[in-house]
């Protein structure tokens, strides 16, 4: 199972629920990876001193002789394993223009690890250019996180065109896993219509796990910890384990 976590909106939860799904899977007991595509690189500093990292997912994209394998690095939770990011991944588009090949890449790489992962989690940047679909193309799952905002169901229409363009040619097989409500505020009636607002776009899509808001989902990644080690009877701590559940179920 390869899921893609993405939503070209930016801070919506992608990241957070890139990393806390990453660590529910790997506490099954199942070697799992999380492989950071987003220049910012917040998934990364949420489990390593990214300044300790000697090559990052830059490399691997443009140097002929570093693979991923030789990137990946022990995350401090056991059975998780990461593939950093840097800053440098903004460069990628401008360096890799002209490159036919430039969308299978990582797709390309992925299957050189032979299976050695039984779940990979691949945390998007917020944008829809050549990294995010260098995930949608390597990946067997979609999942999508939807902020609990106002603004919610902005942009989506271009994210589904974009989810259908790479259905049509490099990758068949894609399947939206489902969508996952975050920082949802269920006191209030706005968060309520919101989430009736999205239902009824997704329909059965929407995962019935929904992610409240959470200070402790915000502070765990400062300590570089999973919600599951750094808060274990939070409410995040649930939500992601029922997320977890709900992932598995679907897949
Ligand atoms: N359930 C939650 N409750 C409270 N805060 C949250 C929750 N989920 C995420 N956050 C916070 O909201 C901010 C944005 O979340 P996150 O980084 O996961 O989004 P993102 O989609 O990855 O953002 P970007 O598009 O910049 O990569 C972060 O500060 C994060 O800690
Ligand atoms: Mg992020």
């Amino acid at each position: 199972m390869i899921i893609a976590i993405a939503n070209q909106k930016g801070g919506v939860g992608k990241t957070t629920t890139a990393i806390n799904l990453a660590a529910a899977l790997a506490m099954r007991g199942k070697p799992t990876l999380l492989i950071d595509l987003d220049p910012q690189g917040n998934s990364s500093m949420s489990y390593i001193d990214v300044r300790t990292a000697a090559k990052s997912m830059y490399d691997v994209f443009v140097e002929k002789d570093v693979h991923l394998a030789d990137v990946i690095v022990p995350a401090s939770q056991k059975n998780l394993s990461l593939a950093p990011s840097r800053i440098s991944l903004a460069k990628l588009e401008a360096r890799l223009v002209g490159e036919l090949d430039a969308p299978f890449k990582l797709k390309d790489e992925l299957s050189a690890l032979n299976g050695q992962y039984q779940h990979v989690v691949i945390d998007c940047p917020p944008a829809l250019g050549l990294l995010t679909v260098n995930a949608l193309v390597a990946s067997t799952h979609l999942l999508i996180p939807i902020q609990s905002s106002y603004f919610a169901l902005e942009g989506t229409d271009d994210l589904l065109e974009t989810i259908e363009k790479v259905r049509q040619r490099p990758n068949p097989e894609l399947e939206i896993l489902g969508v996952v409500i975050t920082m949802h505020d269920k006191r209030t009636a706005l968060g309520r219509d919101i989430k009736a607002q999205i239902k009824k776009v997704f329909g059965d899509k929407v995962f019935r796990t929904v992610i409240t808001k959470s200070v402790r989902l915000e502070e765990s990644p400062a300590y570089r910890e999973s919600i599951f080690t750094f808060a274990p009877d939070s409410t995040g701590a649930a939500e992601y384990y029922s997320l977890c559940e709900e992932v598995i179920d679907r897949a």
